[in-house]
């Protein structure tokens, strides 16, 4: 495994490889590398010859109250689990690297953009949708892999590739939890242990949202966001930026329920913000 921190040098690398015809799998990420990580590696590692995870915590991408500073950036860690899921390369660039001269360049997806996360985080997706277009550029990937936990960032990253003509596949991964049912995320490790147990009403009350749904007894939003809200804000120390059910695609709200839909919720618990979301279809 190599560990490559210039962008220059990533793209001769990534240049010869599609030379000799080899299909590069890339898994992007902020590393803290968890299990969620570690099941969209294994994907990429099943249909690529060469797999490469990108680590780089994208300053662009956070607010400026956010928790840039505070992110977790534990490489010695990370780079051991990438060895041990058989990465052939770490793109791990430094900020002047990605961004020698600011970034003057952007790009923005719009309407996918603007609802959920969106207004909450100015700016938030449109420095994802550019890290993730340089990313692209750079590592020249056949394939890339992004989890379903980031919904609407896996949504707003289709829309751009399709949009811009970037000759990649998205591979939507499904969400990985921990046994008890809370999505892994890096952040999870900013809970206490309180707020850690109590974190876990955010998916049983998007599960309860789903068993109204197919329970069909509810098929009005409004009726089923009445049942979950009280119990998400039950949670000692919760606020909710938002909870809302939309359609798959184009991340409308949704008044009138028609499977398929995906209810998506945003929670800070104490001063951790936890994203969340499950889609409801009619298969089984
Ligand atoms: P990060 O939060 O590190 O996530 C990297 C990828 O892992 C994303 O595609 C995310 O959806 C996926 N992921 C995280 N937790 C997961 C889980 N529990 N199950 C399945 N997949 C999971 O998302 C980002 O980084 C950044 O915004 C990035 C795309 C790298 C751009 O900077």
């Amino acid at each position: 495994m190599k560990i490559i921190k210039s962008a220059g040098e990533m793209q001769k690398i990534a240049l010869r490889v599609r030379q000799k015809g080899k299909s590069v799998g890339l898994v992007p990420t902020m590393g803290a590398l968890h299990e969620g990580h570690a099941s969209l590696v294994k994907k990429a590692r099943k249909e690529n010859e060469i797999v490469v995870v990108s680590i780089f915590v994208n300053p662009i991408q956070f607010g400026p109250n956010e928790d840039y500073l505070r992110y977790p950036r534990p490489f010695s860690k990370d780079k051991k689990i990438c060895k041990s899921l058989k990465v052939d390369y770490i793109f791990a660039p430094e900020v002047k690297d990605m961004y020698p001269g600011g970034q003057l360049a952007h790009i923005s997806v719009s309407r996918v953009s603007e609802v959920l996360c969106g207004p909450l985080r100015p700016g938030h997706f449109k420095g994802v949708a550019t890290v993730v277009a340089k990313l692209f550029n750079i590592i020249l990937p056949v394939k890339a892999y992004f989890g379903a936990k980031d919904y609407q960032q896996l949504k707003i990253i289709e829309k751009m590739a399709c949009d811009l003509n970037f000759p990649v596949k998205i591979i939507a991964c499904p969400i990985l939890r921990e046994k008890d049912g809370l999505a892994m995320s890096s952040r999870n490790q900013y809970l206490t242990k309180t707020e850690r147990e109590n974190s876990l009403n955010i998916h049983r009350s998007l599960k309860l949202g789903e068993k109204l749904i197919k329970s069909k007894k509810i098929r009005n939003s409004k009726d089923v966001l009445n049942k979950i809200i009280p119990e998400i804000k039950k949670i000692p120390g919760s606020k909710i930026d938002y909870i809302r059910i939309v359609h798959p695609e184009t991340l409308e709200y949704i008044s009138k329920i028609k499977l398929p839909i995906v209810i998506a919720a945003a929670v800070w618990i104490g001063k951790t913000r936890l994203i969340d979301n499950i889609k409801v279809s009619n298969k089984l």
